[in-house]
């Protein structure tokens, strides 16, 4: 089995994170998908929330597992037998901290990292700018699935 991981806060899975899981399912047998818990940043959805969402968006790519984590990604893969870890790079301004931390998982366990360039439609996309958009009522609906998309204004309407 050829396994790679897609790791991430996703607070909520945009179509960016989705167009990259989607791709990646297309060249491994299997995709993690690993919602990395950091207990440092209040999330607007629960980390329960956000697997569930994962697993509707991406249940028709037939190969993608979806979990939760908590500690060093290298681990995670440790123990699932993951060699490659896939990572969409948006701009050049990701490539910095996205190069350092492909370099410390190598080095810290020989994982690769393999950077898959994100589709221009979504190059200026990130769940903080969709979160902070939809919350003064802009319209983000063109950039989520329709049901992360209603998770998300019925989310912002109990707030
Ligand atoms: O969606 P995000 O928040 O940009 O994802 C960042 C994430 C979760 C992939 C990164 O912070 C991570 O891998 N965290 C797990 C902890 C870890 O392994 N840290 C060392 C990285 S070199």
């Amino acid at each position: 089995m050829r396994r790679a991981v897609c790791p991430g806060s996703f607070d909520p899975i945009t179509n960016g994170h989705l167009d990259i899981i989607g791709r990646a399912s297309k060249l491994y047998d299997v995709v993690h998908v690993a919602v990395m818990i950091n207990q440092s940043k209040k999330g607007l959805f629960t980390v329960d929330e956000r697997i569930q969402l994962i697993r509707d968006v991406t249940a028709d790519f037939g190969n993608v597992e979806v979990e939760s984590f908590h500690g060093l990604l290298v681990d995670f893969c440790k123990q699932r037998d993951i060699p490659a870890i896939v990572k969409g790079l948006r701009a050049v301004s990701d490539f910095d901290y996205e190069l350092q931390m492909a370099q410390m998982n190598n080095g810290l366990s020989g994982v690769e990292t393999l950077f898959v360039p994100t589709n221009p439609t979504y190059s200026f996309l990130s769940s903080s700018l969709v979160k902070e958009v939809a919350t003064w009522g802009g319209d983000v609906a063109h950039l989520l699935p329709p049901t992360v998309h209603e998770a998300l204004v019925k989310r912002l309407g109990e707030k």
